[in-house]
């Protein structure tokens, strides 16, 4: 493997301050550095009265030069802010916004340095990944995960998958299914988990994210653990025995063996899916996060370039503004109200399907009796009753809750039955 004398300085650094991560780090993470390049340079330059470095089009003076149909579509938002690039990094005031709302959400997040701003969450995961996921290691994952993260994983990083059962036989989150997965795996450790989920819109009891996060600790007394907290639904929660907090908070300051990752971002969380602005924090110590969040910025600069500076402007307004907790609130309450409706609908019995627990995020997932081809009854219901939802696995509906109207709930349930019955 070619190391970069730059890539090298990092990695002896992160030798000294923990060995645990930089044994952790995959060789993609190992050959990472930020490079004293054209970003870098500028950023020093930053102060110069005469600031030749940044192709950066601006009047001399830092300001843009933007054209007018799209300066008029943004009047009234500051020129610079719009306009110009973010550090690579995220802009400072975003991450210290996101940081703030994760201290705000658990005083435990003080420890974490700022995290790196991403394109969205998905690419959160990937970056993780590429850090610290060699291709061929395995990913351990509960049975209903969110498609992707094949992408992620197995056709990007050529990975293997170790599946246990989502649920135990009480309907609550297999905690002992993770335990036996992690313990039947020899060396370095990737475990995957997002609450609540997609596609179950499962979150755990905070009895139950407690002893995930022991297995966790217990899986990483002598080897390295990498755990990827997927928190895309963060804070969709709508039952009061239902987790909203995140399981990265109980990682942090667990093991040196064990490397918690949060993923997250604006998608769901600031309802800004276009936006297109997630988070990656270090669960590690300060010292070593900083040299993560280096290698960040450059697969950072390998890949996007640069992060989308309009977005993380707004995403900043918003939650500094004072009607930011409401206004989520407000949108969480639309939520539960589609929640409920579909909890009430979906309560009847039927011979047709049995439905997962579920109790937060935007999706319910209902198995299809046997002899049932979810694949065809998906198709039966676009083509018979005008109504569309996702397959998985051959066995599983997935109902996405959070795009549809209240009234629309009870018709899909009816329609599924319908067409079910045809069957
Ligand atoms: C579980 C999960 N993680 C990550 C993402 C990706 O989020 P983003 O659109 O910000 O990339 C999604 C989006 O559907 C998701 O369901």
């Amino acid at each position: 493997m070619r190391l970069h004398p730059e890539a090298a300085e990092r990695n002896e650094r992160l030798k000294g301050i923990a060995p645990q991560v930089l044994d952790a780090l995959s060789p993609l993470g190992k050959r990472a550095f930020f490079p004293k390049g054209i970003p870098f340079q500028a950023g020093q330059a930053g102060g110069c009265a005469i600031n030749a470095t940044i192709g950066q089009i601006t009047d001399g003076a830092g300001n843009p030069i933007p054209l007018a149909p799209l300066a008029e579509k943004l009047k009234g938002l500051p020129p610079k802010d719009a306009f110009l690039y973010s550090p690579i990094q995220g802009r400072e005031r975003a991450r210290k916004a996101w940081h703030a709302k994760l201290v705000a959400e658990d005083a435990r997040a003080a420890s974490i340095v700022l995290p790196s701003v991403t394109a969205g969450i998905c690419n959160a995961l990937s970056m993780a990944a590429d850090l610290f996921f060699t291709p061929g290691d395995t990913l351990t994952i509960p049975d209903l995960y969110w498609d992707n993260y094949e992408q992620v994983f197995d056709m990007r990083l050529e990975g293997e998958r170790a599946t246990y059962p989502f649920y135990n036989a009480e309907g609550g989150f297999n905690v002992e299914g993770l335990r036996a997965t992690l313990a039947a795996q020899k060396g370095k450790v990737h475990a995957l988990l997002n609450f609540p989920s997609n596609p179950s819109g499962y979150s755990p009891t905070p009895a139950e994210l407690e002893a995930i996060a022991d297995v966790l600790v217990e899986a990483a007394k002598d080897r390295p653990v990498v755990v990827y907290c997927d928190d895309a639904y963060h804070g969709l929660v709508f039952e009061p025995t239902a987790t909203p907090k995140s399981l990265f908070y109980s990682l942090l300051n667990r093991s040196e063996n064990l490397i918690p990752l949060k993923c997250d971002g604006i998608t769901k969380e600031l309802s800004f899916f276009g936006g297109r602005v997630g988070f990656l924090s270090f669960g590690v110590k300060a010292e070593a996060a900083a040299i993560l969040v280096d290698k960040a910025m450059s697969l950072v600069r390998a890949t996007i370039g640069s992060p989308v500076g309009l977005s993380q402007y707004l995403m900043e307004e918003e939650l500094l503004d004072p009607r930011h907790n409401d206004e989520f609130e407000r949108l969480r309450r639309v939520m539960e109200g589609r929640y409920r409706k579909l909890k009430a609908a979906l309560s009847a019995p039927t011979p047709h399907w049995t439905v997962f627990p579920f109790n937060a995020g935007c999706f319910c997932l209902i198995e299809l009796r046997e002899g049932l081809d979810a694949e065809v009854v998906r198709q039966a219901l676009i083509q018979d009753e005008s109504v569309g939802v996702v397959s998985q696995q051959g066995r599983y509906l997935r109902l996405a809750f959070c795009s549809l109207k209240e009234e629309a709930i009870e018709p899909l349930v009816q329609a599924i039955a319908r067409v079910c019955g045809k069957m």
